[in-house]
């Protein structure tokens, strides 16, 4: 039988995992490491296009308030940080791909609770490419959500890697043939996809995303799609909107570092809109790269 590292790790390719960079397939954590154990950790995923990490920046502030939140501190300084995502794209020579960082509070004896005087955390850093034409297919074409029960905890703001709801959520949507799914409150009300944040452009030409708070991840490419859609002037309104609102709406669409604005075409099945992606979307899109500086 092959082995894991044989089958599944293209030649070449580098992770960084507490100080060292090593081959793709060599690379592990320790087996009492408590983000492995217990979930204790967090996590960024960056664009990098070009061979340059997009809106690096608002990622690691948000990688800083993930830590903060759960008490766990930075595993090094900022500037040191970036100097590993940069070693990290210049050794897999990738120019399109997406980085992932995750920061775990480290190794020890199994315990709820952490033990005092803990070393430095974990810090890892994988990186794979990007098929940047099947992205290109899913941003002309659009695609489907299916929506799911939004059953996570209340602290949805904090980047943890305990995902389990949300690869369920999109798991079952993949099965009824959706792309993402979307998540809804017991009170009718979408939250964001299961990795995506989620919105909907009204009849009014409102551009809605939900606001702030601890029901959902503060994305960093909303936030930036945000700024630049206010810059160009353009209506948009940060509140939360009904699934029966996003069902008779003009357009949708989601928004994630891995995608920027792709174009929501059905929800469960109802066509949005037309079923076309919409010419605000893709101006959204536009406006996004454009701040991003992006070439699309
Ligand atoms: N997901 N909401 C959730 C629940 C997410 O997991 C993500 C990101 C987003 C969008 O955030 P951003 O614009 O910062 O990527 C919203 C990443 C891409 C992931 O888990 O792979």
């Amino acid at each position: 039988m092959k082995k894991w590292t044989e089958t599944r790790q293209p030649a070449g390719r580098f992770a960084y995992v507490n100080g060292r960079y090593l081959r793709h397939g060599h690379a592990g954590v320790h087996v009492e490491d408590r983000g492995l154990q217990l979930g204790e950790a967090v996590y960024e995923v960056c664009n990098v296009r070009d061979g340059r990490l997009i809106d690096e920046e608002p990622h690691l502030d948000r990688l800083e308030r993930s830590l903060k939140e759960i008490s766990v501190p930075m595993p090094m300084h900022r500037t040191a940080l970036k100097q590993v995502l940069r070693e990290l794209v210049a050794r897999n020579r990738v120019a399109d791909g997406l980085l992932y960082i995750q920061v775990s509070r480290g190794p020890a004896k199994r315990d709820h609770v952490p033990p005092p005087g803990m070393g430095r955390p974990s810090l890892i850093v994988t990186l794979r490419p990007q098929d940047i034409a099947s992205a290109t297919a899913r941003t002309e074409q659009g695609v489907q959500v299916v929506t799911q029960p939004d059953i996570r905890w209340a602290r949805r703001d904090i980047k943890t890697t305990q995902l389990l709801p949300n690869l369920m959520a999109k798991t079952e949507a993949r099965a009824q043939g959706g792309y993402e799914a979307w998540l809804v409150e017991d009170d009718g009300t979408v939250t964001e996809g299961a990795s995506t944040n989620a919105w909907i452009v009204t009849n009014k030409g409102e551009v809605v995303t939900r606001d702030l708070s601890h029901a959902i991840l503060a994305g960093v490419t909303r936030k930036i799609i945000l700024e630049a859609a206010r810059e160009a002037q353009i209506n948009v309104v940060e509140r939360a909107f009904t699934l029966a609102e996003a069902k008779a709406a003009k357009e949708a669409f989601l928004s994630s570092a891995t995608g920027a604005c792709v174009p929501v075409v059905a929800i469960d099945g109802v066509a949005v809109g037309d079923g076309k992606p919409g010419a605000l979307t893709r101006r959204m899109r536009e406006l996004y790269a454009a701040k991003a500086g992006i070439k699309n």
